[in-house]
């Protein structure tokens, strides 16, 4: 039998059906590779933990940094309710990861014993914990945060899972004019990253008591170990 002629245009379909698979394999590489499409979502940046992570955990680590332990005293602010999302790469949503915030009481001191330019609030908890369920949601009560010297307005995070480092950043309140002028968040050159963690700290509805909801999701560029 004579090999089939190409360059008489004749089509063959073993040839065709080849080149089929081929490409088919490669888009279903594509699809396997984990982050192989992480440049198409907006990763949160990363940012300093500061130096006031806590030295001393407060009383009560949970995520109502308003009400310590079973005090009949809330914490002095505008109470915030503050919620979001761990995602991977691809907007998936990570479980067992514990998200920790701590930020500034009303006065601008953190629960940290270097921090004594002014008097601390001694009803804020000043540090919270949230672990993540199958939605990667995660909730915290607290204060709008204040001005203290040196910083615009924002909220630390810090980001724990197993087998990984732990990963910090922060968020910032929509609208402060002190942002413009703040060394930490103007350290994040990409305009588009920049804006990622700047939220709005909106009127909650049908709340009575002027609160606030504030909603950050985080992107990580990883995933925790099997
Ligand atoms: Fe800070």
């Amino acid at each position: 039998m004579n090999p089939p002629n190409f360059a008489s245009g004749f089509f063959h379909p073993a040839h065709d059906r080849r080149n089929f698979i081929k490409r088919a394999g490669l888009s279903a590489m594509l699809f396997a590779v984990p982050g192989a499409f992480a440049e198409q979502l907006l990763l949160t940046p990363k940012q300093t933990e500061g130096p006031f992570y806590p030295d001393h955990l407060p009383l009560d680590t949970d995520n109502d940094l308003i009400i310590i332990n079973d005090s009949l005293t809330p914490a002095v602010g505008e109470i915030t309710h503050l919620s979001g999302r761990i995602l991977d790469g691809r907007g998936d949503p990570l479980r067992n990861v514990l998200v920790e915030i701590w930020q500034a009481d009303n006065n601008g001191v953190y629960l940290h014993t270097r921090d004594t330019h002014a008097k601390r609030e001694a009803n804020f908890q000043g540090f919270g914990r949230f672990m993540t369920g199958s939605s990667g949601e995660y909730y915290f009560r607290t204060i709008k945060p204040v001005l203290y010297p040196g910083r615009t307005r924002h909220i630390h995070f810090a980001i724990k899972m197993k087998g990984r480092e732990k990963w910090t950043t922060q968020c910032y309140v929509k609208g402060e004019p002190w942002n413009e002028k703040d060394g930490v968040l103007k350290g994040i050159k990409d305009p588009k990253a920049r804006k990622s963690v700047i939220i709005d700290f909106a009127p909650l509805k049908n709340s009575h008591a002027g609160e606030l909801a504030a909603k950050f999701d985080i992107l990580l560029g990883f995933t925790p170990e099997a």
